[in-house]
């Protein structure tokens, strides 16, 4: 297996099945009588493989709305003269971030957990592993010891 074979199989685990989810997309035209102009192929893939259809990139990028708690315009690039979302657009420098984001949580599940065989993990690291709703992960800040110990003995009743 590559490992753009690989992480598009890890992507389609991790998100939820994107092959389910695009067919469900093109299945279902868009309501309100056609207003949505289908989106042209992907232009611009480095990460992701090459030949992914513009319904499973986007099945993808909702997820990723979900896992770090922003809506597309975080990471895309306005068209001025429009003021949609430019997708192809490497614009905002967040894409950029995003993209090492995805390498690296590639190779965290295809170089790292894999090596943990016996028993395997039961789930792989994704965006919202860290992330858990928010752009910046917060600092993890453990509970107290206390909170650890089981509770004193009830005071002696003399
Ligand atoms: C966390 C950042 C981030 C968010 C949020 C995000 N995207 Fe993306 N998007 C990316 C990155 C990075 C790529 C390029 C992936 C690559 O290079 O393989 C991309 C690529 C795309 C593409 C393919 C463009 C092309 O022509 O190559 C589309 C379409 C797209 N995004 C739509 C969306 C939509 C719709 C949303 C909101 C539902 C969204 N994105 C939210 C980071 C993001
Ligand atoms: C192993 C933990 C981890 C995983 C997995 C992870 N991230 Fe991150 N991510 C971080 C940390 C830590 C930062 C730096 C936050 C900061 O600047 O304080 C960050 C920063 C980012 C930023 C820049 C945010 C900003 O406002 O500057 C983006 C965008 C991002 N991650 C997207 C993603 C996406 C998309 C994925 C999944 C493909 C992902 N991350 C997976 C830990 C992770």
């Amino acid at each position: 297996m590559t490992r753009l074979q690989r992480f598009r199989v890890t992507t389609c685990l991790f998100f939820a099945g994107c092959a389910f989810i695009a067919s469900a997309q093109t299945a279902a035209p868009p309501a309100g009588g056609g207003q949505r102009r289908p989106m042209p192929p992907p232009s611009n893939l480095k990460v992701l493989p090459k030949d992914m259809t513009s319904q499973q990139v986007v099945a993808i990028m909702r997820n990723w709305e979900g896992e770090l708690g922003v809506e597309c315009s975080y990471c895309h690039a306005k068209d001025p003269a429009t003021g949609r979302n430019n997708f192809a657009s490497d614009a905002n420098p967040m894409k950029d971030r995003a993209r090492v984001m995805m390498k690296m949580t590639s190779t965290i599940n295809s170089e790292y957990l894999s090596q943990l065989t016996d028993p395997k993990p039961t789930n792989d690291v994704n965006c919202g592993t860290c992330h858990r709703g928010m752009a910046k992960p917060s600092v993890f800040v453990p509970p107290p010891p206390a909170e650890h110990k089981p509770a004193p003995p009830p005071s002696p009743s003399l």
